[in-house]
């Protein structure tokens, strides 16, 4: 279903490969303009497939996608030119100068010269020293720079970054989250995927989980975390406690190891009362001497929800 502010409109997708691997099922999924969206899921999932097909690299199987309106496989150049596309793999091994090769990239969506614009773009990335190096002697990741010097070349309104910060430094993974920003700021849209779940946590507006090919879930960040998340109450014992006493029952509640700590979990939505809980221990005699409250991480829900079987859970 498309919405007025959509960009991109994933029906009904799907994917088997030659070998008759069936790597994605049926997606569904609307992608809002200026947005940072991520596609989180483990290795294996179907994101590289799924972002691939909208590039137009691999081919659908079934179902349409759209973007701005037009379908990608009737208007590809007018819809590929609207897209940058930040690959998982390095593939850039050429004698090419940094400069010719983000250049030429930028004429093969048949936009006009613009050497600021170039510069600009080499600049953000910390590339403009290497302009005149040729690709082959540049590190691994001064290549992924150029990467995404490539995909910017010309002026996308849409940038893919297929794992951005696999196996890249600390250095880099700072200055592509600065251009992220500034791109968001621009108005452009940003998809990008990853395992990891800090990222996804720090820099994205909406996540959607894909897991085995199926997209289980699509939510904005703030309300998935405060949905899903669960906070976890950590009482410290001054004395061990043989088993949990049977009036906590109706708490879900553990008794640690070495059963001088109970931790009570519960739905960070619910209102909670921490201190009836606390009443009812100290009605049973069990005094403690500290007390720690921890907040699910994304870590914890993503890991929760692959668990669960798809039909578990309802996206929208
Ligand atoms: N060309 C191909 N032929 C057959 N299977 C493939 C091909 N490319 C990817 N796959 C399989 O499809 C699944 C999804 O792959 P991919 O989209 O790369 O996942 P992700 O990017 O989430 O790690 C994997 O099981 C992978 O082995
Ligand atoms: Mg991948």
């Amino acid at each position: 279903m498309s919405t007025m502010n959509s960009i991109i409109n994933i029906n009904n997708l799907s994917k088997v490969y030659a070998d008759g691997f069936q790597a994605l099922n049926a997606i569904n999924l609307d992608i809002n303009k200026g947005e940072i969206f991520a596609l989180l899921g483990p290795n294996g999932a179907g994101k590289t497939t799924l972002i691939n097909m909208i590039c137009g690299i691999v081919n659908i199987h079934h179902g349409e996608v759209k973007v701005a309106g037009l379908d990608i496989i009737k208007d590809f150049r007018e819809t590929r030119s609207m897209i940058g596309l930040v690959p998982q793999e390095l593939t850039s091994e050429t004698f090419e100068t940094v400069w010719s090769t983000v250049s030429f990239s930028r004429g093969l969506f048949g936009k006009q010269e613009d050497a600021a614009y170039i510069e600009k773009v080499l600049r953000s990335l910390s590339l403009w020293e290497k302009k005149d190096n040729t690709i082959l002697t540049l590190s691994g990741g001064m290549k992924r720079r150029v990467l995404i010097a490539k995909a910017l070349a010309h002026e996308p309104k849409i940038i893919f970054l297929d794992e951005p910060t696999a196996g890249v430094d600390v250095e880099l993974r700072q200055d592509m989250w600065e251009v992220v920003k500034q791109l968001k700021n621009e108005g452009v849209t940003i998809i990008l995927t990853t395992h990891y779940i800090e990222e996804a946590e720090q820099i994205a507006d909406r996540i959607g989980i894909i897991n085995q090919g199926e997209l289980i879930l699509v939510k904005d960040k703030e309300s998935l975390m405060l949905e899903l998340g669960k906070k976890h109450l950590q009482v410290n014992l001054i004395n061990s406690l043989e088993e949990i006493p049977k009036e906590l029952m109706n708490y879900q509640i553990e008794l640690s190891a070495n059963k001088k700590q109970l931790i009570c979990t519960y739905d960070k939505a619910d209102d909670f009362g921490i201190s009836s809980l606390l009443e009812l221990l100290s009605n049973l005699n069990i005094s403690y001497y500290d007390l720690d409250t921890k907040e699910s991480s994304l870590e914890e829900i993503f890991v929760d929800l692959v668990k669960r079987k798809p039909n578990e859970l309802s996206s929208n």
